[in-house]
């Protein structure tokens, strides 16, 4: 299996890893946090973050985080690629991005420039599951219109904040996103670009319970109803569960009639000291 690699960037750097935590410099504060792969000793054990980072992830009711003076815990701005948005320690220990996705980022900028260039217009993209709306503001940058659909309220109008910091527009859709799906498809709605980034379990917002296992093959099935055509494009990033990587590639290229072609890789970030830290897998059309 090939492995995607996101590489440390201005704002952003994964500095080291171990003892099941991960250390981490968003701008300018040092973050500590944990990552259950992480099994292994810190490459740098000496390193000022682990020993006093700016927050450090508790994760006990009622404390859980541990900060300095003077971090901003409502949030700071950081950027990637001159798309800014804000970043902060939330109660269940992530940021406001997820960094490894920077990779994925990378290659829709290219699709959707390269879609406008030769189809001369803007490519319908829907991210699925688009929490706090990074890939939907880079996808609208390059040119594209743009449909965000998370179940959360308070992650989407985060997103929506994010797009104001950056003068971009996207459609705004609150809702479960299977519930969605088949209604875009009752509709007859078409889409030439679509982000999946399913939690491995998660909840919609009148509680509708999405656990990745039960519902893969009709995400797959209905996500190839919506696309335009089979030169349509497809990004899945999935999390380690008890069903291998292999194993959900099968189901979602056979779900899709097998009419799309798509690579699975691991995905990875890249340490200061070069080492790889995995965070998932995607199958993504070339
Ligand atoms: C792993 S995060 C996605 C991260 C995103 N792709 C990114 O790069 O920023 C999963 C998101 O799925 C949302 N979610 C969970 N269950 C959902 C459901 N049934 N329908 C729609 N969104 C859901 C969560 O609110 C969360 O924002």
């Amino acid at each position: 299996m090939e492995t995607l690699v996101t590489k440390n960037w201005g704002d952003y750097a994964l500095i080291d890893s171990g003892n099941r935590l991960r250390l981490e410099r968003f701008g300018r504060f040092l973050v500590v946090r944990p990552d259950t792969s992480a099994l292994w000793k810190p490459m740098q054990p000496h390193h000022e973050g682990w020993q006093q980072p700016h927050a450090y992830f508790v994760g006990e009711k009622g404390h859980v985080w541990d900060f300095q003076k003077g971090i901003p815990e409502a949030g700071w701005e950081i950027s990637w690629n001159s798309i800014r948005f804000l970043v902060k320690p939330t109660p269940f220990r992530h940021m406001g991005v997820f960094p490894e996705q920077a990779v994925h980022w990378e290659w829709l900028d290219e699709t959707v420039r390269t879609f406008v260039k030769e189809q001369g217009r803007a490519p319908k993209v829907l991210n699925l599951f688009g929490y706090t709306g990074i890939a939907s503001l880079v996808a609208a940058k390059a040119g594209a219109a743009v449909t965000h659909v998370d179940a959360s309220k308070s992650t989407v109008n985060w997103a929506h904040e994010n797009a104001k910091r950056n003068k971009l527009e996207v459609r705004w859709i609150v809702d479960d996103a299977l519930k969605f799906m088949h209604r875009e498809v009752r509709r007859g709605t078409k889409y030439d670009v679509i982000l999946m980034d399913p939690p491995v379990f998660g909840r919609g917002p009148k509680g509708e319970i999405w656990r990745i296992e039960a519902f893969l093959a009709e995400l797959a099935q209905t996500a190839g109803e919506l696309l335009e055509t089979e030169k349509g494009k497809l990004l899945l990033n999935f999390y380690a569960t008890d069903v291998y990587p292999e194993a959900v590639a099968r189901t979602v290229k056979q779900s899709l009639g097998n009419k799309i072609s798509l690579d699975l890789t691991s995905l990875c970030l890249q340490e200061e000291k070069g080492n790889l830290l995995q965070t998932g897998y995607s199958l993504r059309s070339h």
